[in-house]
Formats: structure tokens, sequence, C-alpha cells
């Protein structure tokens, strides 16, 4: 592997390799407010939730690698500590983009960018009518990480109201990963985008607690055809399962019934997985 101290690095070329590699990254779309009350917007991708109980999020306008000076968005939030966080989505993504562009201060990214700004109820900055989910977010702390060009500031933000489109709701009012088509931020110009085909579940290991990949049988340890993922698939049974069919096989047929085991993990099926395991064991 190649190991790299930062110190070695100039700071863009450090940022895009964190950025490359920290990844993906929600995208915060903040709309904040002067002490005039000239809104702006602007997006930001160091962003995400913190805590629940205070419901904090936190997002981190840094000073501008390029001049060493505030963004407008830190700026205003110094005025009126208040923020409005827009969710960012597909359908959204290349008009966001563009509000990133280094407007002057006092320039109505609304305007610009196309968006339509929709009055908050608690706070002053309007939300983004064109984003699923707003939070309205009153701002706690402003902490500097540092003077220099491309030193984070923290926002520090309390969520008090949420709006969420009802159109991204499921009949069991869940929301629906597939309907809200985030986009997430990655290194360099490429951004992702949260489609049916790459969503995929992983129960939490919470009310079971899995046997852990050392307490496999041996032979499935040891088996060439399981990988990584398919072993702590397996390893997620609370305890080895019991046999329910008794199937005689004979040793020919072992390779063909762990690579159908394999195939069996590889659709999430563990229980089945695990009954043509217990075959051979
Ligand atoms: C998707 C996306 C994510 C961004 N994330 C950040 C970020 O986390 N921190 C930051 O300082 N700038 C970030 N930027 C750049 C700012 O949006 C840009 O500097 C913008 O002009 C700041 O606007 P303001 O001066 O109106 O606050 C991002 C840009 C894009 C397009």
């Amino acid at each position: 592997m190649k190991s790299i101290s930062p110190v070695t690095l100039k700071v863009p070329e450090l940022q895009r390799l964190l950025q490359s590699v920290i990844a993906p990254r929600p995208i915060c779309f903040a709309s904040t407010i002067s002490a005039d009350g000239i809104p702006n917007l602007a997006p930001f991708s160091f962003f995400n939730l913190f805590s629940s109980n205070p419901p904090i999020v936190v997002f981190s306008p840094a000073l501008s690698g390029r001049t060493g000076q505030p963004k407008d968005t830190l700026l205003n939030l110094k005025e009126v500590p208040e923020v409005a966080v827009n969710i960012v989505t597909y359908p959204m993504v290349h008009a966001v983009s563009l509000a990133s562009s280094p407007y002057p201060r006092f320039t109505d990214e609304f305007v610009k960018s196309g968006f339509t700004p929709l009055p908050s109820e608690k706070i002053k900055p309007p939300r983004v009518k064109e984003s699923p989910v707003h939070l309205e977010c009153v701002v706690k702390q402003i902490i500097p990480l540092g003077d220099q060009g491309g030193a984070g500031n923290l926002i520090i933000a309390e969520v008090v109201l949420i709006h969420i489109n009802e159109n991204i709701f499921d009949e069991n009012q869940k929301i629906n990963p597939a309907k809200l088509e985030l986009v997430a931020r990655l290194g360099d110009n490429w951004y992702l985008k949260v489609t049916p085909e790459s969503l995929f579940e992983i129960e939490k290991p919470i009310t079971t607690i899995g046997i852990g990949i050392d307490a496999l049988p041996e032979k499935i340890k040891n088996s060439k055809i399981f990988n990584h993922n398919q072993l702590a698939q397996l390893a997620s049974v609370e305890k080895i399962p019991e046999k329910v069919n008794n199937s005689i096989l004979s040793i020919e047929e072992e390779p063909l019934i762990l690579a159908k085991a394999a195939r069996l993990l590889d659709e999430n099926k563990i229980q089945e997985a695990w009954q043509l395991i217990l075959n051979i064991i």
C-alpha cells in the first residue's frame, strides 16, 4: 500500500485525495439569510447527522482554498444563526451545482439557480420548494478548525422542524429510498445517484448476536468458495441452524453444494444456504 503523510501534499491535492475516499457524502443544500434579509443558497457535502437526541446536523463551509476568505454561508450564519438544510435529490443536482458558483456576496442563488423559496415556519431563511426534505435548524455553535484556506468551520445545528414530501413514503409510512432519489458527492467531479439497482439491505445485528466467523465449522471457514461477505452472512445467525431435511449426498457433490450456497448468500437467503451446508458438515 502507498502511505502518504498529509503534510507532504499541497492542500488541494490532499483535499482531492480525501474527498475521493471519504465518500459518498450526503449533500446539504444550505439556505441562509444575511442580517439585511438577503437569502443565500450553497451546497455542502462535508455534512452529516451527528445526534438524534437532540437532533443535530453538522456541515462545514471551509475558508476558500483560493482566497482564504469565508464563504457567504458562514458570514450569514454569524449574522443570523439559522439554516434551512434542504436534502439534494437527482432532479435538482445540476442546479445545485450551479448554485455553488462563487457568486458575489448578496447574490440571491435562488434566482441564479432557479429554485423556489418557500417560507420556513420557525426560522428566517426560506426552504427550497424543489427539495422533498427540509430541516429547519437553529445554529448552536460554530467551531473554526483553522485560519488558512481550506480550513473547515463546523456548523453545529439543531433541527427544530422537519418537512417531508409525502410522495416519498411507502405504504407503511417508511421513507422509500428508491422514491427519494438521493444523490451524494464523491471525489473530483463524481456524484452518485441512489437507484433501485444500487440498493440492498442488511439486517441490523442488534436483536440477534451472530455466532461470528470464528465459530463457523472449519470446513466452511477454510473453504475457498466463500468470500468474506458470505462468511459473515453465515456467521450472522444466532446459532448454527438445525437440519430440516435429511438428503444423503455423495462427497462428489460437495463443491456444487458450496457453490450453490454461495449463490444463495448473494441473494441474502442465509437460512437456505445453511440448509445446503448442513448436508456436508
Ligand atoms: C456538491 C457540492 C458540495 C460542496 N461541499 C462543500 C463543502 O462541504 N464545504 C465547502 O466549503 N464548500 C463546498 N462546496 C463548494 C461551495 O458550495 C461553494 O464554495 C459555494 O460558492 C459557497 O457558497 P457561499 O459563498 O454562497 O456560501 C461544495 C460544492 C458542491 C457543488
